[in-house]
């Protein structure tokens, strides 16, 4: 089936950039990493909605070790800026003290969303947190914060597809564009 390489979202139109073939190649490296380390310590995954359902899906598809999943909810974005503002939508309702977290987020921009997600979880007494996201902008970067997990860097353009939105469209996407601007 052929592809559209341009799609129109709204006012904008965005241009293919990551084919699926390549965002599960990179999932399927980083599940190897996660292996290594955690296989034996039944971890937490914590996905960070909307975003990162698409990722933690195939991410956990790779997983052939005990291992649970819960979900976190946070709003912080409006059209294709960030509005710095970090809203708890659906906080965390299991328990995080001892255990072994992986959060695992759509994309790391600013970095500011992580920043604040690693202060609220350290402060439930983890044994250990660990980071994995699909994508991380190394250019856009304004925390002090370093992913364990990286499954893709790429330069700093607005993205959608694959989980992550533009105004709330988009995520169904398979694979992931860029916008044209
Ligand atoms: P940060 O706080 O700036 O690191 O932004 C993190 C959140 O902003 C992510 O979880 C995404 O939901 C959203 N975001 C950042 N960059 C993009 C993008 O290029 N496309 C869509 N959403 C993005
Ligand atoms: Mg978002």
């Amino acid at each position: 089936m052929s592809k559209n390489l341009v799609i129109e979202i709204k006012d904008r139109q965005f241009e293919l950039f990551i084919k699926e073939e390549t965002i599960l190649n990179s999932i399927n490296r980083i599940s190897k990493q996660i292996r290594t380390d955690l296989h034996d310590k039944n971890p937490l995954f914590v996905c960070v909605l909307n975003g990162a359902f698409m990722f933690a899906s195939d991410l956990m598809k790779q997983l052939d070790f005990p291992c649970e999943i819960a979900f976190i909810r946070l709003k912080s974005y409006q059209g294709t800026a960030s509005v710095g503002v970090i809203r708890e939508v659906h906080g965390l309702i299991e328990d995080v003290q001892n255990r072994n977290v992986v959060i695992l987020e759509d994309i790391i921009d600013t970095g500011h969303t992580i920043e604040y997600l690693i202060q609220s979880t350290l402060a439930k007494q983890p044994e250990s947190l660990r980071i994995a996201t699909l994508l991380f902008k190394p250019e856009a970067l304004q925390a002090d914060i370093k992913a364990d997990y990286v499954a893709m860097e790429i330069p700093n353009d607005f993205i959608v597809g694959y989980g992550l939105d533009y105004d709330g469209y988009g995520r169904n996407l398979k694979d992931i564009y860029k916008i044209k601007e």
